[in-house]
């Protein structure tokens, strides 16, 4: 008995195995039920009662070894595993991942935010749900004016009060908000979400975006407007940009005026993205009306002011060449992936 645990020792010692199937082998031929450990033990009863003691913990001992063995092969097998999963060939191509990019649309109005932010403008944010005052009233537009007509307005609540809630139909609405809570100086960009009831073509939606902005001070002439837009045409269609206000009427401005940008494309001679004009109507302006400034408790007397406003898909088909609008809103992949940019 004695012989045979040496001998077998001996053997378990040699072994190196790596996968399971082998391991399972070894300990059924050692600890299964006819393994050499239980015919071991069998004969333990036949050895004689001098011997009990020596063979007693020489076979316990065997046991303990047997039993080592086996969960060190085991775990020398998980490691192998392991390794064999992480370096199976550093040759392979990488797995890529998908990176997001930003909306053209935001990328085109924090890079409007910048430019003005430049020249001391801040944001500010009004609601999407507006009332008649905010959108209408304050900003000069009489009760039963047609100019509300070129808004096809979203009521939301008829009230008596006549001062309807309705979704806002331009970002105009904010210049009300700011001027009601901040006295003059004041130098705001307020982007946003507006709303009108247009059929859904490649040229109109019933959402879209605007940016308004906003400077009244003491002092402030149509010159300081036109110096103003001109630094954000050329900061944002490039230093060969030129611009020109024609004349134009909005309810809140006085004078006002629909500016073009000469035509980046064909450089003014004329092409089809401006239709042989060589120009490019970006926005409308003005001087703002006293009335609005009146309306919202500023004194028009020693405050003056220019408004502006500019449709933000607008600019992004310019940038982009973007030529149906309702790209924008239909999260489409294949458009989305096409932008990428530090803003
Ligand atoms: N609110 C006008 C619109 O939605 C755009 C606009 C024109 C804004 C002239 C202005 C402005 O601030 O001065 O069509």
């Amino acid at each position: 008995m004695k012989n045979i645990i040496e001998k077998e020792l001996a053997v378990l010692e040699q072994i190196d195995i790596k996968n399971s199937e082998e391991i399972e082998q070894i300990r059924i031929k050692y600890l299964g039920k006819k393994g050499i450990l239980s015919d071991l033990f069998a004969q333990f009863k036949n050895v004689p009662n001098e011997q009990k003691r020596e063979m007693g913990l020489l076979l316990n001992d065997f046991k303990t070894r047997v039993e080592n063995k086996i969960a060190m092969l085991k775990e020398n097998m998980e490691n192998v595993d392991s390794k064999s999963v992480d370096f199976d060939d550093l040759t392979k191509p990488a797995t890529l991942f998908t990176l997001g990019s930003r909306h053209p649309l935001s990328i085109v109005r924090n890079e409007i935010i910048e430019i003005f932010s430049h020249i001391g403008y801040s944001v500010a944010e009004g609601p999407e749900i507006e009332d008649d005052r905010h959108v209408f009233s304050a900003l000069n537009f009489p009760p039963e004016h047609p100019a509300r007509d070129m808004q096809d307005t979203f009521f939301i609540e008829n009230r008596t009060d006549n001062n309807h809630a309705v979704l806002r139909t331009h970002t105009s609405s904010v210049q009300v908000r700011v001027m009601e809570r901040q006295k003059p100086p004041i130098r705001i960009v307020a982007p946003g979400r507006v709303f009108r009831n247009e059929a859904i073509s490649a040229r109109a939606h019933c959402i879209f975006h605007q940016i308004e902005g906003l400077y009244i001070d003491k002092n402030v002439s149509f010159a300081d407007l036109k110096q103003s837009l001109l630094y954000f045409a050329k900061e944002m269609f490039g230093e060969q940009t030129q611009i020109r206000l024609r004349p134009s009427y909005f309810p809140f401005t006085e004078p006002s005026a629909e500016m073009d940008v000469s035509c980046n494309l064909c450089g003014g001679k004329g092409c089809n993205i401006c239709k042989g004009t060589g120009w490019l109507e970006i926005m409308g302006c003005g001087m703002i009306d006293p009335n609005v400034l009146e309306a919202s408790g500023i004194d028009s007397k020693v405050y003056s002011g220019f408004a502006f406003g500019m449709g933000i898909e607008r600019i992004a088909m310019l940038k982009y060449d973007i030529k149906d609008l309702r790209l924008y809103f239909e999260n489409d992949l294949r458009f989305l992936k096409q932008f990428s940019s530090a803003f």
